[in-house]
């Protein structure tokens, strides 16, 4: 794997090895504090973000790499001033070990993963893909997953990402986390839940509440309506879960988020062992410190 712009490109045995490196840096981060010593790894983020960027950059750092940012890339760089993806990808390729870069059209990670001469790392691309959440997501259902006993403490035992029932709520039409995370999670049994006019493209067996998911499915996996890709004045209704209605599902049922929420998780779910958003942006540190060892030469 030389980029990573989508799901597509991790095999399966990518996934095993970043996932078992995630787990020894979570183990031993100290053992890794210099393995990328004297690389610069660039984060460009043409869209807002807390976890994606932070995380990245503490990972960077974290490996005893150094970091050049453009937090605001959209005003705060050359794009501004008319420049184009190409150029931009171009020039910050003679600069940089790596590039690691958010954008708001669906298209721009391939176009610039076609010019980046360094590897190049998908950071959420419009609605289409968030691969770096996927993983991460993916990491905690592994974690976490038939541990409930673990939850609490660290996980102990390992789950399985096949055969899994996972139900994903919210936004499906413009949630590139949850486009992401079926791809990667394929072949499992998926119900969707969303918004009329928010349904996915993705196939699944289609909810019109939380009632018609089964009470046993492994995940609820919940999202934000993407409010700011949607044509102004629209307002869809949203699917809240409480806690009275997690508590409908099985104690084996994980809640996840990939966050940021707005009012789709109330926070009287935030105790309940069964809720992992909150371990999922924390695992997002371990899982792209393991993806950029894997990448950055
Ligand atoms: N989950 C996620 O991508 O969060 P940020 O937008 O804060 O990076």
């Amino acid at each position: 794997m030389k980029h990573l712009i989508s799901t597509d490109d991790l095999t399966k045995a990518d996934l095993e090895r970043l996932f078992d490196l995630a787990d020894q840096i979570k183990k031993n981060p100290k053992k890794f504090a210099t393995a990328l010593s004297g690389k610069v790894i660039a984060t460009l983020f043409y869209e807002p973000s807390t976890r994606t960027r932070c995380s990245f950059e503490s990972a960077i750092l974290k490996l005893g790499a150094s970091v050049v940012s453009t937090e605001n890339a959209r005003e705060n760089a050359s794009a501004f001033k008319g420049e184009s993806l190409e150029d931009t990808i171009k020039t910050m390729s003679g600069y940089v070990d790596a590039i690691i870069m958010r954008h708001p059209e669906n298209d721009s990670a391939a176009r610039a993963a076609a010019v980046a001469t360094v590897p190049f790392i998908n950071a959420g691309s419009g609605s289409s893909e968030h691969p770096t959440q996927a993983i991460l997501d993916a990491y905690t259902i592994r974690e976490f997953i038939n541990s409930p006993l673990d939850r609490r403490g660290g996980a102990k035992r390992r789950g399985s990402l096949n055969n899994l029932k996972v139900a994903v709520v919210g936004d499906l039409k413009y949630g590139r986390t949850a486009n992401s995370l079926i791809k990667l999670l394929s072949p499992n049994k998926i119900y969707a839940l969303a918004p009329i006019g928010l349904e996915p493209e993705f196939n699944a067996i289609k909810c019109n509440s939380f009632n018609d998911i089964p009470h046993d499915v492994d995940v609820i996996y919940q999202t934000r309506i993407q409010r700011e890709r949607l044509p102004a004045g629209v307002k869809p209704e949203s699917f809240t879960i409480t806690k009275a209605i997690l508590d409908k599902f099985s104690p084996q049922t994980l809640l996840m988020h990939p966050l940021p929420r707005n009012d789709e998780i109330s926070t009287d779910c935030d105790i309940d062992p069964r809720s992992v958003y909150f371990k999922q942006a924390h695992n997002g540190l371990y899982t792209r410190m393991a993806l950029l060892l894997m990448v950055v030469k």
